[in-house]
């Protein structure tokens, strides 16, 4: 986000007076020590589930949000996470929320009063199609804001409803790409949209598919927000640049009747796009899991299809592309009475099959975050 923020901190700081956030409690949505993540507009308004910011201060005792009009109505979810631990629901909407922060002993430490904690804030909006626009930051008197240095890991997820918590209480945050790059110690961005076909057409109200819409800006909800409705294209040098790529689709374009060609076509230009844009990172395509049925097979579709397309690239020379195979990992216990969408117990056995995967590759989890933590 590095150039996003320097290319409005000039702008902003205009419009509110000079900011000095040293000695300020109250933080700007310009302030360079905001660590944001995700897909950002101009107004600091986000798109796509999992878009977020994550906060190191010290000495922090209390937090508010103060967000603008265009914020979701009436209110959104979006997941607060103390000090790496789980991430819990909140409730938010336009105008002064005041965030929770219970649940972490770093903050009280009532052992050492005298001593300044620094405690580490993640925020993520946790629904594919709600927007928090930020307006301010509020802490403590006393709290200072810190560097956030980021995790060398970076997991960026493409991905449908399979990828983004569809039914899942908490959404994303309790998703198998949220489990996963916890478990590594790595960065998320998950830029998914459940309903999405991967091919460019409308599929469940997705007005455009994954191919589109994940070079844009916008989730494919802009096309119901009134206040934003178009999309722009996506500035890939404002992401944090990821270190590893997940790609997961194409049940939709089956819904909607994609032939096996096409959609091997589609596979195959997407992989390809994916490349040019990420020349050095591993790809790992996730196979289809199927639709567990109770008597313990399984629906399948695009039988070897994505696993052609992969094999392919390898052959070509692109040997740094890897097709995931899932079938077996979960079952009919696993998937909620839809037989699709992975219930809380799914999305961990799926998250846990693909950590075994990744070690098996060579990957292994960071030791720590590297942001400390006292
Ligand atoms: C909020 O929406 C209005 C249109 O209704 C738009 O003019 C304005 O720029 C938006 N504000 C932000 C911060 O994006
Ligand atoms: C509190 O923070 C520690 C790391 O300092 C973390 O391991 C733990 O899960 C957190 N607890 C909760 C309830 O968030
Ligand atoms: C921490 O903040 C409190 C107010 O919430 C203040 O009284 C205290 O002096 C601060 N401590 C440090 C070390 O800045
Ligand atoms: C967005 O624009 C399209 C036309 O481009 C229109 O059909 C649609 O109703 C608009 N949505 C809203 C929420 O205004």
């Amino acid at each position: 986000m590095k150039s996003f923020v320097s290319a409005f901190v000039a702008s902003v700081l205009v419009g509110v007076g000079v900011v000095n956030a040293a000695s300020s409690n109250v933080i700007y949505p310009n302030n360079p020590l905001i660590w944001y993540h995700g897909r950002w507009d101009k107004g600091y308004g986000s798109w796509w589930a999992g878009t977020g910011f994550n906060l190191h201060v010290e000495n922090l005792s209390s937090l508010s949000l103060q967000l603008g009009p265009n914020t979701t109505s009436p209110s959104l979810p979006i997941g607060v996470s103390v000090n790496y631990g789980a991430f819990a629901t909140v409730d938010v909407k336009n105008g002064a929320n005041v965030i929770p922060l219970s649940g972490n002993s770093t903050l009280t430490d009532s052992l050492r009063p005298s001593r300044p904690t620094s405690t580490v804030i993640r925020i993520n909006v946790q629904g594919p199609g709600d927007n928090l626009y930020l307006q301010k930051i509020i802490l403590n008197s006393g709290a200072r804001l810190l560097p956030y240095t980021p995790s060398k890991l970076a997991f960026q997820f493409i991905g449908d409803s399979l990828s983004s918590g569809y039914l899942l209480p908490n959404q994303i945050d309790g998703a198998w790409p949220i489990l996963t790059s916890d478990y590594f110690k790595a960065e998320p961005q998950t830029t998914v949209q459940p309903g999405a076909c991967l091919t460019d057409r409308e599929c469940w109200g997705n007005v455009h598919g994954i191919s589109y819409q994940f070079f844009k800006l916008e989730s494919t909800s802009y096309y119901y927000n009134a206040n934003h409705n178009y999309t722009t294209d996506w500035d890939f040098r404002r992401d944090y640049p990821p270190t590893h790529i997940f790609f997961q689709a194409g049940t939709n374009d089956f819904s909607f009747q994609v032939t096996d060609a096409d959609i091997s076509a589609r596979y195959d230009e997407f992989l390809t796009k994916l490349r040019r844009l990420y020349p050095r990172q591993p790809i790992f395509a996730l196979g289809t899991w199927g639709w567990p049925n109770e008597d313990g097979t399984y629906g399948y579709f695009y039988e070897g299809v994505l696993e052609n397309v992969v094999a392919n690239k390898r052959t070509n020379g692109d040997t740094n592309v890897f097709f995931v195979n899932t079938r077996g990992w979960v079952a009919f216990d696993d998937v909620y009475d839809d037989k699709t969408h992975l219930n809380p117990q799914g999305s961990a056995k799926l998250a846990a099959h693909l950590e075994d995967y990744l070690k098996n590759w060579g990957l292994q989890p960071q030791k720590k975050w590297p942001t400390p933590i006292y």
